[in-house]
């Protein structure tokens, strides 16, 4: 299997609600207009905490300082995996699953923190980029691996001079709270070409609706209710995650998932936000889930993580959770 560290060097920033009409004109440009910028890479995922965007340094500068804005202070690469479609792969998985036991686990166990973003089309296990050395050599056991410059792909072999062996050892694992919102989510994706369409309701889904009324629609069946909202545009594909209720106010020819249809169930992780050093975050949910065999994509937001589950699962695995920890 082929891993790909790609071209470009992001940073992993949050908006806080208070501070978002100051950002609206960067995020219209970025969302609607990205012809007028060089940013390639970019994604926005709201949350009832904040805005959390992650983009390419072309994007990042389109954004002005504030103190509304915080800034992770590394910069964060993406690495993606690119799966030979004839090997006959062990299980029939998505999303983090797949990855779990060939990327996300050994990373964890070499101290390796992650920040990850699934989207329609693929993960991106994001990690920083003085990291690099140590993640090449541990990856490359299992991978063949890439780098992207300039439009170039070459292969990069690590020089493992400076990589310390004995590094692994069994993860301290912190088990950390988890919440289950009533919302069902999809996962789809949407033909840059009618973007324009559905401009004005993606403007007021992003930035105008308090979520009141998916609110009160929830709250009066009695049912448990959290904003999450995560666009991306990354290499000119669109990936939209979305709750049922919010998919009811796009016209539904525009937008597709898969074919399958299949609607799924949140788990955030976190009661504090979780910060950026601490790893074995996402190792420890999709080693579970591996075993299980049940797919996830997972969303790192600059609070918390997010796993969505398919909905029939969902209580399978906050069982599975809830459950003490063993060693990695
Ligand atoms: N760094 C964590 C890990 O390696 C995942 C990201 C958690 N932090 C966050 N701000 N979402 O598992």
């Amino acid at each position: 299997m082929d891993l790909h560290i790609l071209d470009y060097r992001l940073r992993v920033t949050s908006i806080n609600t208070a501070g978002l009409s100051r950002y609206t004109h960067a995020l219209i440009k970025l969302v609607f207009l990205s012809n007028r910028t060089r940013c390639k890479f970019f994604s926005l995922t709201e949350t009832p905490e904040n805005y959390t965007v992650v983009l390419d340094e072309e994007g990042f500068k389109e954004l002005p300082e504030s103190e509304h804005l915080q800034v992770e202070s590394d910069i964060w690469l993406p690495l993606n995996v690119l799966c030979d479609r004839n090997a006959s792969s062990s299980s029939d998985t998505v999303g983090v699953t797949k990855i779990a036991t060939s990327v996300i686990i050994p990373l964890a166990e070499q101290h390796v923190s992650v920040f990850m973003l699934s989207t329609y089309q693929t993960d991106y296990i994001l990690v920083r980029e003085k990291d690099l050395p140590v993640v090449i050599h541990t990856l490359e056991q299992e991978f063949a691996i890439y780098r992207e410059v300039g439009g170039e792909t070459f292969r990069v072999y690590s020089e493992d001079t400076d990589v310390e062996e004995d590094r692994k050892e069994a993860v301290k694992m912190k088990v950390h709270p988890v919440l289950s919102p009533d919302n069902r989510f999809s996962v789809m994706s949407l033909d840059p070409a009618t973007l324009p369409t559905i401009a004005t309701i993606l403007i007021d889904v992003l930035f105008y609706s308090n979520c009141s009324a998916e609110v009160e629609n929830y709250a009066s069946l009695g049912l448990d209710y959290i904003k999450f909202f995560s666009f991306s545009l990354i290499d000119g594909y669109i990936s939209i995650v979305m709750d049922t209720e919010t998919q009811r106010r796009f016209p539904r020819e525009l937008l597709f998932t898969s074919s399958s249809g299949e609607l799924w169930r949140m788990v955030r992780i976190g009661g504090q936000p979780l910060g950026f050093d601490e790893c074995g975050i996402v190792a420890q949910i999709s080693q579970r889930l591996a075993e299980a065999n049940i797919s996830a994509y997972y969303i790192s937001t600059f609070s918390f993580d997010h796993a969505l589950v398919p909905e029939e699962d969902i209580s399978y695995v906050i069982r599975m959770l809830e459950k003490p920890l063993t060693e990695l």
